[in-house]
């Protein structure tokens, strides 16, 4: 279907199944986001992590349901869907599959196009979500569970990494130092929500911070281990003070890295993204630095930042913009990159 412009004019279906987030969406290329649905499944938090082959089954039972529900709570018919996007990975191979699976399948029956989308450039284009939308070219922190990187994003499709973590992602480093303080899974909320009652007065090590635009985490971790073997908190308040000091250390050091790369690169709209964007610590250190260097900062809503399938459909409507190939065999790539440099 073509509206007045020529432009080719879809509802787009997205599925995101990368992980323990089963997430469906309805995007229309015109008008934007229509619905869309998550479900964060619960069954990990008595394993302390994601345990790959119950995140697989449970994707098998939440998915079709959800994307029956979401069609319906949209007002359309599964006719009305032009084409359908799906997450190809990273992600835990057989959670991909699932979702992948049921993408392609569904698009082969309507006989409609599907995409085959990178979890990553979900992410990097979330921003778009909102109503005040990044325009390329733009400087990008991605902050997940599974990555941490700083990426030059010219235009749709070129994107050039600068950074990265060698170690762990700064999510994971929530993740680690929230479970080492007893704070359950999955801990970087947790641990976030317990730093806003703290006071950061604890000295952690800023690994690798004047070291170019890498990063490592896998030391302050360790840090905090190390303090807590030697300074046992005896209340709340003490934990908190090691949360809120874990956090601001985390803060600045992406903070720093986004300055310098920003200095090197010019670039004036600066976008960051993914889980941990959704740290409101880290979300006012960004504004207040932008706003004092007159730079244009764009963030994910908060029900964006993580996993979710808008920002997929998303990335489906911008590869149908941008015609890129629709997909012709059903592969999942676990640890595809997205950088070809
Ligand atoms: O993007 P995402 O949903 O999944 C991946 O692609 O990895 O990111 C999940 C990560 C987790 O490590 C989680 O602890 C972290 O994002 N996260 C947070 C917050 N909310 C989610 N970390 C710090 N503060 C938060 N408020
Ligand atoms: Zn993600």
């Amino acid at each position: 279907m073509a509206d007045l412009s020529g432009e080719i004019c879809v509802y787009i279906l997205g599925i995101e199944t990368s992980c323990d987030e089963t997430a469906a969406a309805i995007y229309h290329s015109e008008r934007g986001l229509v619905h869309d649905a998550v479900y964060s499944q619960t069954l990990h938090a008595e394993f302390g992590g994601v345990v790959p082959e119950l995140a697989s089954r449970d994707h098998i039972r939440k998915l079709c349901p959800m994307v029956n529900e979401l069609i319906a709570e949209a007002g359309i018919g599964l006719g009305d869907i032009g084409a359908v996007a799906y997450t190809s990975g990273p992600g835990l191979i057989g959670a991909l599959l699932v979702g992948a699976g049921f993408g392609y399948s569904l698009a082969r029956a309507l006989g409609i196009p599907s995409y085959a989308i990178h979890h990553l450039e979900g992410h990097l284009l979330s921003p778009m979500l909102a109503d005040e939308k990044p325009e390329f070219p733009f400087l990008c922190l991605l902050v997940s569970g599974g990555h941490t990187c700083l990426v030059d994003v010219h235009g749709y499709g070129d994107y050039h990494l600068l950074g990265q973590s060698i170690d762990d992602a700064v999510g994971e480093a929530f993740d680690k130092t929230a479970k080492l303080m007893g704070l359950g899974y999955p801990g970087g909320p947790k641990l976030a929500q317990l730093a806003t009652k703290g006071c950061a007065n604890i000295n952690f090590p800023k690994p690798m911070l004047k070291r170019g635009l890498d990063f490592s985490f896998s030391g302050l971790k360790t840090a905090v281990a190390t303090y807590i073997r030697a300074n046992p908190p005896k209340n709340e308040q003490e934990m908190a003070d090691i949360a809120a000091s874990f956090e601001d250390t985390v803060v600045e050091i992406l903070l720093h890295k986004l300055q310098v790369a920003q200095e090197q690169s010019a670039t004036t709209n600066i976008v960051v993204a993914g889980g941990v964007s959704a740290n409101i610590k880290l979300r006012s250190k960004l504004t207040d630095w932008a706003s004092a260097n007159q730079l244009k900062l764009f963030v994910p809503p908060l029900k964006y930042c993580t996993d979710n399938a808008a920002m997929i459909a998303l990335a489906g409507a911008m590869a149908i913009k941008h015609n890129a190939e629709p997909d012709s065999c059903l592969e999942v790539t676990p640890r595809k990159s997205l950088f070809a440099d």
